[in-house]
């Protein structure tokens, strides 16, 4: 408890010395609201600027993909080797558990799956993602789609008002599905659009051509998604070009949880974008994890 008998008096006013002042170290993010750049602190590195954020919420539009059809015995020891988690409300309530003390990119929007049109998305209620803790609000925004463009800006405009108000970032995640290119045209027209429309981060694919100006045009910081599997080596690959080429991180699923050995697989990922390991240096992290761990 305060006294207010024999203090010392406050003498270390530093005059003379400015205030230190930080800018902060995500782009497009300066002036934002507290809450919103302490979240985004706790998902990307400072240090490094990027993240590993680890998907898991395939379930919602494929069921049960493979690999993560027991997601307690799959995906919960690889969450301490992430820097961020990403799935769906069910999931998390049901079988991660909080203790693991991971940030949360929640799924924030539910819809149609992959046996129907998909993309025709609603939003969660922002309390709920208040109290799941969530530090991200995930929300997909189908650029290009004739039937659902118009719903998923929407969707994204209302979670970034909702998420504002209570200082959540939201990321946009450029949508997957039929005729939706993967070009740098497309994706540097889709992630902008997230980005305009108020997006904190946006997520999106790795082309070969162009990803420079897809990143570049993007004022906000990107994160790619792995696709399906690809052998070990050209998942590293890609990891190594969208970083090369100005990606703030990844936000892999299948590319991990479907290796055959996944712990090695997001620990070479790791070295990748956070250490600036090259794709040998981190393929050989992979082997010799693997190795090791038989
Ligand atoms: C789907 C998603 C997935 O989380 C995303 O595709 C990441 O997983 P993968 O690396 O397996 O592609 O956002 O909308």
């Amino acid at each position: 408890m305060a006294d207010n008998e024999g203090n010392i008096d406050a003498k270390n006013f530093g005059i003379g010395i400015p205030q230190k002042q930080e800018g902060f170290f995500l782009k497009g993010n300066e002036n934002a609201s507290y809450g919103i750049k302490s979240r985004l602190s706790q998902v990307f590195n400072q240090k490094s600027g990027h993240t590993v954020m680890l998907a898991f919420d395939h379930g919602f539009i494929m069921g049960p993909t493979s690999g993560l059809e027991r997601i307690d015995l799959t995906i919960n020891p690889l969450i301490q080797y992430s820097d961020c988690i990403m799935c769906t409300r069910g999931i998390l309530r049901a079988v991660v558990p909080p203790t693991c003390n991971k940030p949360l990119s929640l799924r924030f929007d539910a819809g149609t799956t992959i046996l129907t049109s998909l993309n025709d998305e609603t939003l969660e209620d922002i309390e709920e993602a208040i109290r799941l803790n969530a530090t991200l609000l995930a929300v997909m925004v189908a650029v290009g789609d004739p039937d659902h463009e118009g719903s998923t800006i929407r969707n994204l405009t209302k979670t970034v008002d909702m998420g504002s108000r209570y200082g959540i970032p939201t990321l946009g995640v450029t949508a997957v599905g039929k005729g939706l290119g993967r070009d740098a045209r497309y994706l540097g027209l889709a992630t902008r659009v997230c980005a305009e429309n108020g997006a904190n981060v946006v997520k999106t694919y790795y082309c070969a051509e162009g990803f420079e100006s897809v990143a570049n045009c993007c004022p906000v910081p990107i994160v790619i998604a792995g696709g399906k599997k690809l052998p070990e080596r050209d998942a590293l690959q890609l990891a190594y070009d969208a970083i090369s080429k100005g990606a703030a991180g990844v936000d892999m699923g299948r590319n991990i949880f479907q290796s055959d050995c996944p712990v090695g697989m997001l620990l070479a990922v790791r070295e990748v974008v956070h250490n600036g390991a090259t794709v040998d240096q981190a393929f050989d992290c992979y082997e010799t994890y693997k190795a090791q761990n038989k």
